[in-house]
């Protein structure tokens, strides 16, 4: 698929909750969306973030971790996912953050995330970012203390019929001032 602007990736992009539990995302298309991630800005160049790629039988293990009843329950079909965890700020952000009453890191994380998920797009590849999760139990999963911020399910789509994107009106979200 080829792109010319990337709002015509935006419009193809969309949370899918119906995944091929039977194909394997290819490790290059990971590392692809990492390098994507990579390239994306941060207050003060800090990317205070990791991403732990976890697939296999610690991803079957860790999607019980991201449901409740039915919320998330599409999360059993996923391989792969990307646990985003927040990590320190370098010297500037600190200061610039406690200066200004800001919190970078969350800006930081979700930029980074949509870096990640625009690539995977690109490249076929469907996502759901998960805000809703177990985060102790994740933690304990993966052996680490950072607060987890965000999960990606990441995976071939069953069914990605483009659902119609509904979004507040314009007047509502921007306006332009001169
Ligand atoms: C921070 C964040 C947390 C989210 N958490 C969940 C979640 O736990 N489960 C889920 O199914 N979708 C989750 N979503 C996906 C949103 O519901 C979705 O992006 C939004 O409804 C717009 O739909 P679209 O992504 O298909 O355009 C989350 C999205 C973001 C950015």
């Amino acid at each position: 698929m080829e792109f010319n602007e990337f709002i015509e990736i935006a419009k193809i992009r969309q949370s899918v909750r119906d995944y091929d539990k039977d194909r394997e995302v290819e490790d290059d298309k990971i590392l692809s969306c990492l390098e994507s991630m990579k390239l994306s800005p941060s207050a003060c160049n800090a990317q205070p973030y990791f991403y732990h790629i976890v697939k296999g039988d610690k991803a079957k293990s860790l999607s019980k971790y991201l449901t409740l009843g039915a919320m998330n329950s599409f999360a059993k079909d996923v391989n792969t996912f990307a646990v985003i965890t927040e990590e320190n700020y370098n010297l500037t952000a600190k200061i610039g953050s406690s200066v200004k009453d800001q919190d970078f890191k969350s800006v930081d994380i979700g930029i980074s995330v949509a870096y990640f998920t625009a690539q995977a797009t690109t490249l076929g590849l469907s996502t759901c970012i998960l805000g809703w999760f177990d985060e102790k139990k994740l933690q304990d999963l993966l052996g680490i203390k950072s607060r987890v911020r965000l999960v990606i399910a990441i995976g071939y789509a069953k069914n990605d019929k483009l659902r119609e994107k509904k979004r507040k009106s314009s007047d509502a979200i921007f306006k332009i001032i001169e």
